[in-house]
């Protein structure tokens, strides 16, 4: 069993939240165990929580159609949501269910480790841009520790707001020059043989 498939088991056998009492499925996230991009949204709506896989309802048909204005499909990229349980009602989630999923997500980070990450709305943009805003970052990003860390609105944010599928269309756009960058940094700078560099403490 790959590292993924034996985490996914751990997920789903996990009732710390009073939210895995209503869930029909947890959804661990899906997509290739070497993606160089990580897509990170918010939570399971109705839909992910029928079938346990993400964004498979509307705001998932629209990321598909993100990913194939940059010629990626699905299986290529992996996709992962902050917390893995659906909140009843598609209500926003808790703190504390934020802080109990928090260890699944690490470990795909650690198991999958991407070259970008991209953060789908704002709960997923406070993990690694804490304090800021989404209107004021997205469509930037930041490196910290070899990763690319890039903030987009939630695709569901153009469902409710026309006016913002153009923006998270062209914030889209940005991500395969960012690849390109990353994967040339990468080749300049191989990871240290003897010596590790310390880890940084805080994200930015
Ligand atoms: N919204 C999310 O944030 N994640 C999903 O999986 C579906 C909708």
């Amino acid at each position: 069993m790959s590292a993924l498939t034996d985490l996914y088991q751990e997920i789903s056998l996990c009732r710390q939240c009073e939210i895995a009492k209503t869930r029909t499925r947890v959804v661990p996230g899906e997509g290739a165990e070497n993606a160089d991009i990580l897509f990170i949204g918010e939570a399971p709506g109705w839909h992910e929580d029928q079938q346990g896989r993400p964004f498979v309802g509307p705001s998932g048909q629209f990321l598909d159609s993100l990913l194939s204005s940059i010629n990626l499909k699905r299986p290529q990229v992996y996709i992962a949501n902050v917390i893995k349980c659906r909140p009843p009602g598609n209500r926003d989630p808790l703190p504390i269910e934020i802080t109990n999923c928090q260890k699944w997500l690490d470990r795909q980070i650690a198991i999958l480790s991407p070259k970008i990450i991209v953060t789908l709305g704002r709960y997923s943009m406070a993990k690694f841009f804490p304090g800021k805003s989404i209107s004021k970052i997205h469509g930037t990003a930041q490196t910290q520790n070899g990763i690319t860390y890039f903030a987009m609105y939630h695709p569901a944010a153009a469902l409710h707001q026309g006016n913002l599928r153009q923006v998270i269309e062209q914030d889209m756009l940005k991500l395969p020059p960012l690849l390109t960058q990353a994967k040339a940094k990468m080749i300049k700078e191989p990871e240290p043989k003897s010596e590790p560099q310390p880890e940084q403490l805080g994200m930015f």
